[in-house]
């Protein structure tokens, strides 16, 4: 498992100082992206943010309620004013599995540290499970998932700055390589 930053179209050098804003975490549901954001906050003496839990406790609705009730396009718009807000604060920021579909957020995405949290079908299926509450996933999971994968990789790419293939590694383990990037940089 490494850190490969040579995928990036920018380089991590060529971007702000990762100060001016979140190291954000992006990737496919079961990519850990929650777990991990928690972790490195915590690591990095840092505020978290989870822009699907934002918006959770904002409206009072699950996310699976809100595509139910609103729709998917409603909840993609509420999803990229959230994340445009989030953007804009301190600390780590964990991205909900679809926010880089929003070419305005892949736009906010290339001033920061964004690390892609890979995942693969296998993993991704086993660590997202039957969960409901994940409405895109509704019907066969393992089909849409790999939907889902397929269809994202090139936009998981255009916006992260490094990449991490989460399939054998441990959340902690994924910290100690953020962190170690995060060192090496300066
Ligand atoms: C979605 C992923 C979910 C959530 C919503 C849509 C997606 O977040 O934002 O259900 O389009 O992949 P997670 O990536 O945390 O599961």
């Amino acid at each position: 498992m490494s850190i490969q930053p040579e995928i990036s179209p920018q380089p991590v050098e060529e971007r702000p100082e990762p100060a001016e804003g979140p190291i954000v975490l992006v990737g496919a549901p079961g990519s850990g992206k929650s777990t991990v954001g928690a972790l490195l906050a915590e690591r990095l003496d840092v505020a978290f943010h989870d822009v699907d839990a934002v918006i959770v406790e904002r409206s009072g609705k699950s996310i699976a309620d809100i595509f139910v009730e609103d729709g998917e396009p409603a909840f993609r718009a509420l999803e990229a004013r959230t994340t445009a807000e989030l953007l804009r604060r301190p600390g780590v920021l964990s991205l909900g599995g679809g926010a880089v579909l929003s070419p305005t957020t892949r736009a906010a995405l290339r001033d920061h540290r964004v690390i892609w949290l890979k995942v693969g079908l296998a993993q991704s299926v086993k660590r997202v499970g039957l969960d409901t509450a994940r409405p895109l996933l509704l019907g066969n999971v393992r089909s849409q998932l790999r939907k889902l994968l397929d269809e994202r990789a090139a936009l998981y790419r255009e916006v992260g700055t490094e990449v991490i293939d989460t399939d054998d590694t441990t959340p902690a383990d994924i910290v100690e390589m953020i962190m170690n990037a995060h060192v090496s940089q300066r």
